[in-house]
């Protein structure tokens, strides 16, 4: 069993987002405008993040105060959710939702990554980001560019994490608590160290379906194709096999040493609770809508 806390449905502030848009949440946490007009953010030091073409530097300027006022929490359009904790897993490597054949970002490659053609504005679907906003300074979209020109880095922050905490889930998505609209097209564990890739199977981590509640509640295996990015090892990227019908889902890791998934051998990963077989369910969310 896990502490009902566990299962609390987390509260967010969306819809204030929505209302007040970026430079609201800007004059909210502290910073403003530089000479150009551009946001300025907060570095853990306290000064100013310069923009640059590292994703440190991108979370601070861009997805942080512009595209995580609407790219959050369960109603993250297309399930991209924008803010310091998940952009990078929920970018790199990972397909598109409006366009499956095209990653987010595919490293080293910025003219076919969907983010910059949603920058641009000339993605096949949809409009140009920020959504109903004043695009982008071409120069700030070639930051962006060069980052992923560079290999799409993940930040300092990432690698301070790992060392601090060990092998831990980083953040998930959907997160626990969640409750989606629109079932996800995939789901995505990050960790805090590389996983082993050859590890990511059907043993290693599942979803469960809940069906009934209490002690009637019953679950099956839901088919996902698990995979690890190539650009991005500390991910895991679940694809369920068909969409997901309404209903209530967990992600479960498997607690059983030889389905360790972490590139250290028989490293388990700590913090999620468990249950009575070692198991971990690291997130607990629900599909509102049948799609
Ligand atoms: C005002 C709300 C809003 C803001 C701000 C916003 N977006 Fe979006 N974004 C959306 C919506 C709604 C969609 C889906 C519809 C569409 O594509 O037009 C979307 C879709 C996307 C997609 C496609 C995701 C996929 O998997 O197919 C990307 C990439 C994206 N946004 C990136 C960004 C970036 C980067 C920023 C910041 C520069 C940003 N967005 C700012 C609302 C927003």
């Amino acid at each position: 069993m896990l502490p009902a806390s566990f299962y609390r449905p987390h509260c967010r502030i969306v819809a204030l987002g929505l209302l007040c848009g970026w430079l609201c949440a800007c004059s909210g946490s502290g910073v403003g405008l530089d000479g150009n007009g551009q946001p300025l953010s907060s570095s853990s030091s306290g000064g100013p993040v310069p923009l640059a073409a590292t994703f440190d530097a991108i979370q601070a300027n861009v997805f942080t105060p512009i595209c995580s006022v609407c790219h959050i929490g369960a109603t993250a359009p297309e399930g991209l959710m924008l803010d310091a904790a998940h952009s990078y897993n929920l970018l790199v490597g990972v397909p598109s939702t409006e366009v499956p054949t095209i990653l987010r970002v595919a490293p080293g490659d910025p003219t076919n990554s969907y983010i910059i053609q949603k920058l641009e504005g000339h993605a096949a679907v949809g409009g140009q980001m920020p959504l109903g906003e004043t695009p982008l300074p071409a120069t700030t979209i070639a930051f962006i560019a060069q980052w992923i020109t560079d290999g799409a880095p993940a930040g300092g922050s990432a690698t301070a994490m790992a060392m601090a905490t060990g092998f831990r889930v980083a953040s998930v998505a959907p997160e626990n608590g969640d409750v989606l609209a629109v079932a996800p097209a995939q789901m995505v564990v990050g960790f805090t160290r590389e996983l082993d890739a050859t590890r990511a199977d059907a043993a290693a981590v599942r979803l469960e379906r809940i069906d009934g509640a209490g002690e009637q509640a019953s679950s099956t295996t839901v088919a996902i194709e698990p995979s690890v990015p190539a650009a991005n090892p500390r991910a895991l990227l679940l694809t369920p096999r068909a969409p997901l019908a309404a209903g209530q889902y967990r992600i479960v890791l498997s607690g059983q040493p030889g389905n360790a998934l972490g590139a250290i051998d028989g490293e388990l990963v700590t913090g999620a609770p468990t249950d009575a077989n070692g198991d971990r369910v690291i997130s607990y969310f629900t599909v509102a809508a049948t799609p």
